[in-house]
């Protein structure tokens, strides 16, 4: 008798029924094969290729440098690697601000050239029209409010955003305005944890939090710092769930020493 091995891959639709029931959503970002083999076999919900590679995986200080191209590169990468995730694509600063044209092409070019499920955009209602665009030519949009990273140099600094009513009424705005667009959900980054409360039960869509406490319907988190590959990095919103740094330091020591004193490759490690 053969046993039905399919995997019942994850869809915005299984996400909304996610939220429907009160089940949270677990997503975080991998942004090359292996790592999101392991997260795809681990049972993740959603895989964010972020743009957040331009930090980790790049070295650059924000997020503005890095290009579709390169998003493209990541994306598919990871793409190779999932049989369950759903796969979310942030489109690059510079790929979608000018008009909805260029947004819509770089959307297209992220789905086409790297197979991914969806797309993510950072901003409300200056950003609507090429949201409105995208989602028209059947691609899936996040939202992202809040911190948004690409904005960087506009906020001055990372710390929480929307504590003033001011900016905390037009996330209100923006959340519901993509949501009448039609986004599948929203992330909610660095704002005080009662406003993402509030805008979480005030949506039907999902809401994922980093930095926006406990109500959001699901969390997301960069795999480097949860995995604590980023020396240095502790956030107050940052959970370590392993501390990958010195483990992978004291292997990499380990090897030196060995190749050192000759000790490897021993008889058995040869041919
Ligand atoms: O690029 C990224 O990793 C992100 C998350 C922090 C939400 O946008």
């Amino acid at each position: 008798m053969s046993v039905n091995k399919e995997i019942k891959r994850i869809t915005t639709h299984i996400l909304q029924e996610m939220k429907n029931r009160g089940e949270k959503i677990a997503m975080l970002t991998a942004y090359d094969y292996s790592m999101a083999s392991i997260v795809d076999d681990a049972g993740i919900d959603v895989i964010l290729v972020g743009d957040s590679a331009s930090n980790v995986m790049a070295g650059h200080e924000t997020t503005l440098p890095i290009t579709l191209d390169q998003m493209i590169y990541h994306a598919s990468s990871v793409v190779r690697a999932i049989k369950r995730s759903l796969v979310v694509v942030d489109l690059p600063f510079g790929s979608y601000q000018g008009n909805s044209k260029e947004a819509l092409n770089s959307a297209i070019r992220i789905m086409k050239e790297s197979g991914a499920h969806s797309v993510k955009m950072e901003g409300g209602v200056e950003i609507a029209e090429s949201v409105s665009r995208i989602l028209a030519a059947g691609i899936p949009v996040m939202g992202h409010l809040g911190l948004t990273p690409q904005s960087i140099y506009k906020f001055g600094t990372y710390t929480v955003r929307a504590r003033e009513e001011a900016e905390a009424h037009k996330l209100r705005e923006d959340a519901l305005k993509l949501q009448d667009l039609g986004c599948f959900s929203i992330v909610l980054e660095k704002i005080p944890a009662k406003l993402a409360k509030e805008v979480s039960e005030s949506l039907a869509i999902p809401t994922i939090g980093i930095g926006a406490g406990q109500h959001c319907d699901g969390q997301v988190l960069v795999i480097h710092d949860m995995l604590g590959l980023n020396k240095g990095f502790r956030p107050r919103f940052l959970r370590q769930y392993a501390n990958l740094y010195d483990v992978m330091s004291t292997g990499i020591q380990n090897y030196i020493k060995d190749v050192k004193s000759k000790d490897f490759p021993n008889e058995k490690e040869q041919y």
